[in-house]
């Protein structure tokens, strides 16, 4: 069960409005904001509004069973927990609180590469663990996350590909949280305004040495958020290609994922080289703001390569209604992004569980409303 702080959170918009009211408004807009005019966050949400379903009657829904395999990970219902790197901006040491509500919740959890606690940390957690990707200039330096990530049992690798360069987020430069993080005459009074996030998160960090960023990176090269990050810490995959991703497929023992796929010539291409499956992805509307929402791409990505590759789809889930449309397209489950973090910025571990535990009763609900007893009774016969 979700703590008391959360108990009146009757779904992901309450937490979500907790999250609001806890931030100051830079970490928020970090959080919530898309990228220039914000288009893709309407689309990613519209797509899954247009979408009814045509429901069975007269199935005996007495008993549903929501749980099922996403990566060959089981899960308590058809959902992950999405990368997010930001996440201890949000709470104190807020990746290991991710961790630890997925664990609780039966659900896998993706560790970043951008992580604020180096991914030993975090793997204390326990769960299903899988881990995410970016590519730093300096590519032994990824190589030697990877084989960490292994080493700790992530059993999948989530190899990010849709921001080949950083996204356009105007807002940062209005906010005054920028990188490095400094505090100035235009975010001290926002942070001030917040003391709950101030005492909760940013004190315990300040008498802990500070929120460390790049936190897996070796020592010479990791830095605070406060500072100027050294140049060698700069992710770079402007030069990531076809050829380098393979070269990763054969390093990985795992599960090997592309993340933010949205075209059947790619995902052709992805199970061609191997790949056992790809997140078809819009990066939560974050990256480029006129992709075409992750739900909208689905079909045709699953008429070219259904049944040669899982395929798992993220951007805009916000109620289990969405988890039910995804799984009745083709995917074998969500990733959820934001839904997570308002959990987490509400009420930590106890805010994400409750979360995911709401994400869980309306998909439940959702099959029963339908007449699917399991997931495999989800497809799309049931879709209006
Ligand atoms: C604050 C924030 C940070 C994110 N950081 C990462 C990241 O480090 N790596 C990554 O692959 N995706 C990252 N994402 C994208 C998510 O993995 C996911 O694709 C997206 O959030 C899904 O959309 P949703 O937020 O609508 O669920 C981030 C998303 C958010 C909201």
């Amino acid at each position: 069960m979700g703590s008391a702080a959360t108990l009146d959170c009757y779904n992901i918009a309450d937490l979500r409005e907790k999250a609001r009211r806890r931030l100051p408004l830079g970490i928020w807009e970090y959080v919530e904001r898309g990228v220039e005019d914000e288009c893709g966050l309407a689309r990613n949400r519209a797509g899954f509004d247009t979408i009814t379903f045509r429901p069975r009657v007269l199935r005996n829904v007495e008993l549903v069973d929501a749980s099922t395999s996403i990566l060959g990970t089981p899960s308590a219902f058809p959902l992950a927990v999405a990368p997010t790197g930001a996440a201890g901006l949000l709470w104190y040491q807020g990746d290991l609180a991710l961790a630890r509500a997925a664990a609780r919740a039966g659900v896998p959890f993706t560790i970043c590469s951008a992580s604020t606690m180096d991914i030993e940390e975090i793997a204390r957690a326990g769960g299903e663990l899988w881990f995410q990707l970016y590519m730093w200039a300096d590519r032994a330096l990824s190589h030697d996350v990877i084989d960490r990530a292994a080493g700790l049992g992530c059993s999948a690798l989530l190899v990010t590909l849709d921001l080949p360069v950083p996204p356009n987020r105007e807002y940062l430069h209005r906010n005054g949280f920028g990188t490095p993080f400094r505090l100035n005459a235009r975010n001290t009074l926002d942070v001030l305004a917040h003391p709950r996030w101030l005492l909760g998160t940013m004190a315990r960090y300040a008498v802990n040495g500070g929120i460390p960023s790049q936190a897996n990176l070796p020592d010479r090269l990791r830095n605070k958020v406060t500072q100027s990050a050294h140049p060698g810490a700069h992710f770079k995959q402007d030069n990531l290609d076809w050829d380098e991703v393979a070269r990763l497929r054969e390093r990985w023992p795992g599960k090997f994922v592309l993340k933010g796929i949205l075209r059947a010539d790619d995902a052709e291409r992805a199970a061609a080289m191997g790949a056992d499956a790809i997140v078809v992805s819009n990066h939560g509307g974050r990256g480029l703001d006129c992709a075409v929402a992750s739900i909208d791409a689905l079909p045709t990505i699953v008429e070219a390569v259904g049944g040669r590759v899982e395929i798992v789809l993220d951007s805009g889930v916000r109620r289990g209604s969405d988890v039910v449309k995804a799984v009745a397209k083709g995917a074998s489950g969500v990733l959820a992004g934001r839904a997570a973090l308002y959990g987490l910025a509400a009420a930590g571990e106890d805010g994400v569980v409750r979360a995911l535990e709401l994400l869980k009763a309306e998909t439940s609900r959702t099959m029963a409303m339908l007449g699917a007893r399991n997931v495999s009774e989800i497809g799309p016969d049931l879709l209006g």
